[in-house]
């Protein structure tokens, strides 16, 4: 009994899903022949039992290649925040795609959509568009360069900024990883190249920061961090702590950034900066920005940002400011701004029932869960109390969440691998209930129905 509770029966659950996706499983085999790894971001391959293939989407649910139909909480990785499809947006693209797909020159679309930034972001007097999250990470930090003259910059372990060899340390590090390196930064893979710029703090550690700062502040241009650790955990800023790190960095010189890629036009209509009521110098922005296009953006304050209009500190891109991508966001921003941002009360109050529903649930099996982040974003671990730090994290059994991920998919509700989970616009209460349904057959230790078999049974 112990162990089916423990197993969430994976061995039965995961004999359900591939009979239930064999195209999907066809597909990947065939992807493999000329898709390196059969997937287009190394992080997919890590699904179970393989990766799923997609055809279509609308609103909350998405449909795979077999013709399964799922509920989405991983919308994306992100992205979704109106959900799959939605007709506002897809009508904004479809219009703008009859004019035009890209100019590599000034159309009206820029200037719109970065006015809708400016207006609901509290750092953005000026705002320049990319194309991926990662490359306007790179544009703040050259930025926070170029304004201070100083070469390195601060980042959290855990933290995630993107893919480029300058960040990509202490994302994930596994303790042993942690042990061996010794306060040395930690590369994910290999191939990357050697730099010292960064210096490396446990979030939530003010002691570490200062110092960092005392040691060597002189040296630091800019601290980056996400405001809510949605990478690792959605681990909160403990009290104080976003304003500690706007303080020091004010009185030292260096630039704040906030790498608000995922809290952005999610946690709240001007993200997490005005969720938390803290205002960096510089926020960068995608997934939700564009509402599944391609797009993100920096935004900051005018003295930092008029180093980029003046083309001090060069920021380029053959398909930055593309008109596809901007028609998305301008229909995204809008429908999330209208009534002031009442779209996000309805996101708040459903993601807090299923989050508070997923953590009775859990309790009441009698399992040691716990939930951080809420509404429109957090996260699931089995764990006894929420982690403050990266390191404490380690202690979550993540191979018990993988179980329950497969079981979840045998049941049709569709999760991220890692615990996060995304609520959209598009998800409604029935929607919450279903999948707090869903849970609880999940956790059934008993011997379990597949979901054929059960949709058999309520047939007759
Ligand atoms: C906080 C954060 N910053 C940056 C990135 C990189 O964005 P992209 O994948 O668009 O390059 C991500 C991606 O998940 C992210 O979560």
């Amino acid at each position: 009994m112990f162990e089916a509770r423990t197993s969430f029966r994976a061995e039965e659950r995961e004999r359900n899903v591939r009979a239930r996706t064999r195209r999907s499983a066809e597909f990947y085999l065939r992807a493999q022949q000329s898709l390196a790894g059969g997937v287009s971001s190394t992080i997919r391959r890590g699904a179970r039992p393989y990766p799923l293939f997609f055809e279509r989407g609308a609103g909350s649910t998405v449909t795979d290649v077999d013709g399964n139909d799922y509920l989405d909480y991983g919308l994306a990785w992100g992205p979704l925040i109106l959900g799959h499809a939605p007709a506002v947006v897809a009508e904004a693209v479809a219009a703008q795609a009859r004019k035009s797909l890209t100019f590599g020159a000034q159309h009206e679309l820029e200037f719109e959509v970065a006015e809708m930034v400016k207006a609901l972001v509290p750092c953005a007097d000026l705002v320049c568009f990319a194309c991926s999250g990662t490359e306007v990470v790179q544009t703040a930090l050259r930025l926070a360069r170029g304004v201070t003259g100083r070469p390195k910059y601060l980042k959290f372990e855990g933290h995630y900024h993107g893919w480029d060899d300058t960040v990509l340390v202490n994302y994930h590090p596994t303790a042993e990883e942690i042990r061996a390196a010794a306060g040395r930064p930690i590369p994910v893979g290999t191939g990357q190249r050697a730099h010292d710029t960064v210096i490396l703090a446990e979030w939530n550690d003010r002691a570490a920061v200062e110092r960092a700062f005392d040691a060597q502040g002189h040296e630091i241009s800019a601290v980056i961090c996400e405001p809510l650790l949605c990478n690792s955990g959605c681990i909160p800023p403990a009290e104080g702590f976003l304003g500690f790190l706007r303080e020091i960095t004010s009185a030292s010189g260096a630039l704040l950034i906030f790498d608000e890629v995922i809290t952005g036009f999610r946690l709240d209509l001007g993200g997490a900066q005005a969720f938390y009521g803290v205002t960096p110098d510089l926020a960068t922005y995608a997934k939700a920005l564009g509402g599944g296009a391609p797009l993100s953006a920096l935004a900051g304050r005018r003295e930092f940002m008029d180093w980029i209009a003046q083309g001090q500190v060069l920021h380029a891109g053959t398909l930055n400011g593309n008109p596809l991508s901007l028609a998305a966001a301008a229909a995204t921003l809008k429908t999330l701004a209208r009534d002031n941002g009442a779209v996000f009360v309805d996101m708040w109050r459903r993601g807090e029932r299923l989050r508070t529903g997923i953590e009775q649930a859990l309790a009441a099996a009698g399992l040691r869960a716990v939930t951080s982040g809420g509404g429109p974003i957090f996260q699931v671990s089995f764990m006894p109390a929420v982690a403050t730090t990266y390191r404490e994290l380690l202690a979550a059994d993540t191979a018990l969440y993988a179980n329950l991920v497969l079981a979840l998919l045998d049941e049709g509700i569709l999760v991220l691998p890692d615990g996060r989970w995304y609520v959209s616009a598009a998800h409604t209460d029935e929607d919450i209930d279903l999948t707090l349904q869903a849970l609880e057959r999940a956790l059934d230790a008993g011997p379990g129905l597949s979901r054929p078999d059960r949709q058999e049974r309520e047939r007759r």
